[in-house]
């Protein structure tokens, strides 16, 4: 069993994150005593066997830096929790596309420098395995990321709400070409998505009524921005579509991102509104408000799916992982409740046979 070699394209604030966790959990003995991880071992990975062997942005901030200071550069706003030694990694230039729109031109700062061929690169980092964590509606960029992917020989990870994984022209691809592909758009730890649908169970298995719900939140990271302006109706269709599956009958639900705030800098707040009656048609309402950092919210999740992923190459799987997908994401190909997708993960680490 090798290393796992991950490469990234975008070095936003999802990737401060994950490269701090590479530091902060990366002795497997600390990794245990360490709150915030799901899986200190996923099968027989912990977090000290993935390596990053490649990164790709746009910003000249972090283009032709180490990933190391890359992650701190500015608009990143994730908070620090780990001091990070040189990784020997410069974040190579990748073509803009779609990457940037004119709202996020206030933030990002277009790279003059020649963009790189990504393939090549892939191919002479040796990556295994593409995390695209790049923007919301980044379509253009993912489906780049995705192709180069394929000309490497690397699984791909769709972090973004773009559709990917759940798309069957690209899902048969990498199955023709034998390598796995997760997405879309990744569901975070203690995200209002995965609380929601967690409040919906709770109460729909305790026989209440639920009548109507709604979750909104806003946040002061990048992502809230470019959502505001691009991915914001993707986003909402697929939150409420992944939310809906919780209540086994027809309700009114809404999930969704609504705005960007800069002030709250990395912060998301998260309001939950839930009516219904139980017993006796009692009538009982539930408002609750979540403050969560978003950037650390994603990256137990993702280093699940890394691992899950490489658990996937080394049997040989190609195509869409069901098994993964529906555990880290809100769009996945195919959606089921909360708990079954968590026993469905859970029972796929342990097998050796696809689920
Ligand atoms: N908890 C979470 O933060 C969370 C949860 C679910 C999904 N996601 C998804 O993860 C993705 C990343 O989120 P983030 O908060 O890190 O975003 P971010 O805006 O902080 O980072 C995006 C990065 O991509 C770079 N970029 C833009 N165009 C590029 C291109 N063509 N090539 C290479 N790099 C490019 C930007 O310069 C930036 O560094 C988003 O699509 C988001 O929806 C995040």
């Amino acid at each position: 069993m090798g290393k796992i070699k991950i490469a990234l394209a975008g070095v936003g604030n999802c990737a401060s994150s994950l490269i701090q966790a590479f530091q902060h959990y990366g002795n497997p003995s600390k990794a245990k005593e360490s709150a915030g991880l799901a899986h200190p071992m996923l099968g027989n990975y912990a977090v000290s066997d993935i390596e990053v062997v490649a990164a790709f942005d746009v910003d000249q901030r972090k283009v032709g830096e180490d990933l190391s200071k890359a992650i701190f550069a500015e608009p990143n706003n994730a908070p620090k929790f780990t001091d990070i030694a040189t990784l020997n990694v410069s974040v190579q230039r990748g073509p803009s596309l779609d990457g940037i729109t004119p709202e996020l031109r206030e933030l990002v700062e277009e790279s003059s420098a020649k963009p790189v061929d990504v393939t090549k690169v892939l191919q002479d980092s040796k990556a295994n395995l593409l995390i695209g964590l790049l923007p919301s509606g980044a379509s253009e960029a993912t489906y780049h990321y995705a192709e180069a992917a394929l000309n490497a020989g690397c699984a791909y990870i769709n972090t973004s709400p773009v559709f990917l994984a759940s798309n069957r022209e690209w899902a048969q691809r990498f199955r023709d070409a034998k390598l796995p592909v997760a997405g879309d758009d990744l569901m975070s730890q203690l995200g209002a998505t995965a609380l929601h649908r967690a409040l919906l169970d709770f109460l729909v298995k305790r026989g209440v009524r639920i009548q109507e719900s709604y979750q909104l939140d806003v946040g002061g990271g990048t992502e809230s921005l470019e959502s505001l302006h691009r991915a914001r109706d993707q986003k909402r269709s697929m939150k409420t579509k992944i939310v809906s599956t919780e209540v086994p009958y027809e309700v009114p639900v809404t999930a969704g991102s609504t705005d960007y705030v800069y002030f709250l800098g990395n912060r998301r707040e998260s309001y939950f509104y839930l009516r219904g009656q139980y017993i006796g048609d009692a009538d009982f309402k539930i408002d609750l408000r979540l403050v969560s950092q978003d950037a650390p919210n994603s990256t137990s999740i993702l280093l699940d799916v890394i691992r899950g992923i490489q658990i996937g190459i080394d049997r040989g799987f190609s195509g869409p992982i069901d098994a993964v997908c529906s555990y880290g994401f809100k769009a996945p190909p195919r959606p089921y409740p909360l708990s079954v997708s968590e026993t469905i993960f859970e029972h796929y680490i342990r097998s050796t046979r696809p689920v």
